[in-house]
């Protein structure tokens, strides 16, 4: 009977859709925190098919710990810079993602959110008041800036991408430019969007989003040189992958006010907030960063979309096709 690994419980109806299924085993790591690597390896043995979540590395030792019957590996994300593709394909293990429209949805909507909350000031005025700041209005207290107009650079014209596009350009008037591996009719067509080399986007926008997988050549794409080409209002949102940003040059150009803020939604060396501590306590101290920890796709709505995409996966891998979400 075929065994499902689940490495960390996922939101209804996830589970229960894989045990209603027949003759099917389901074990699923209950504890509520990232499985450590020695149990991951444990359990992993024997398994058919693996749901792993994006802090779980799964490489070669956790095939080789699985098994050659490890046939699917599912991920629970957009995301799939956890798994080892190159090594999977070569022993005929199908790897997936499970991107839905939900998740992009969520995801747009958050990155609106910390373009916002940078522009309105909002985390930082929240904790004026909280601390009784507040003595009256003021002509010149905590001015921020409006969005409605400037100019959005989005670097990744994918599915989030155009959610964010789609928003921005409707509901504030925003001038989108993107840039992408190359030209997409579509993306411009629908948002009336322009295209630019990365550096002319990183030069005429106001605010610059990223929305690109982590791959060895997303890897530190915005460094020193790309922030140095940014206005020194810009804002820059990172939800898609901590190192696609190198976290000390960004700090350093924010201290030095050659940038005018940072939203981001995930970092370098997760769940740390930086790869070196003194970086991180250098970026704990900036009042014009927002930071969440990698909560963009965090609505119930959306992680129950999630669930039961990985379900169809497991569905489709079962019934013997191709899973939909199979990546190439
Ligand atoms: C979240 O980061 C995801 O890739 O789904
Ligand atoms: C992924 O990041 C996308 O843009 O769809």
């Amino acid at each position: 009977m075929p065994r499902i690994f689940v490495t960390r419980h996922i939101p209804s109806p996830g589970i229960e859709l894989l045990k209603a299924m027949p003759n099917i085993t389901v074990d699923v790591y209950e504890e509520d925190r990232i499985i450590p690597r020695d149990e991951l390896l444990k359990r992993s043995a024997g398994a058919d098919i693996l749901v792993s979540i994006l802090t779980d590395t799964i490489n070669a030792e956790v095939f080789d710990a699985a098994g050659p019957q490890l046939k699917l590996v599912t991920n629970y994300a957009v995301g799939f810079d956890n798994i080892d593709v190159a090594e999977a394909k070569k022993r005929g293990i199908i790897v997936t993602n499970a991107p839905t429209p939900e998740i992009n949805e969520s995801v747009a909507e958050h990155a609106i959110a910390l373009i916002f909350a940078l522009a309105h000031r909002i985390v930082e005025t929240d904790q004026f008041t909280r601390d009784g700041k507040y003595h009256g209005w003021g002509p010149e207290m905590l001015l921020g800036t409006d969005v409605a107009g400037k100019t959005l650079g989005i670097i990744g014209g994918g599915a989030i991408g155009a959610g964010l596009a789609r928003r921005m350009k409707d509901g504030f008037g925003v001038t989108i430019l993107y840039n992408d591996i190359k030209q997409n009719p579509k993306f411009e067509a629908e948002f009336d969007a322009s295209f630019r080399t990365k550096e002319a986007l990183l030069q005429e926008s106001d605010i610059v989003s990223l929305h690109v997988p982590l791959l060895p050549s997303t890897t530190h794409l915005i460094d020193a040189k790309a922030l140095a080409m940014m206005k020194p209002t810009a804002f820059l949102i990172n939800t898609a992958r901590g190192p696609v940003v190198d976290e000390a040059a960004l700090v350093t150009a924010l201290e030095a006010g050659k940038l005018g803020g940072a939203g981001l939604d995930v970092f370098e060396g997760e769940p740390n907030i930086a790869a070196d501590p003194g970086v991180a306590e250098r970026l704990r101290k900036l009042q014009n960063v927002v930071l969440t920890p990698h909560t963009a796709s965090a609505t119930l709505s959306t992680r129950m979309a999630m669930s039961r995409q990985i379900v169809k996966n497991i569905e489709q891998f079962l019934a013997g096709e191709v899973p939909e979400n199979a990546v190439k």
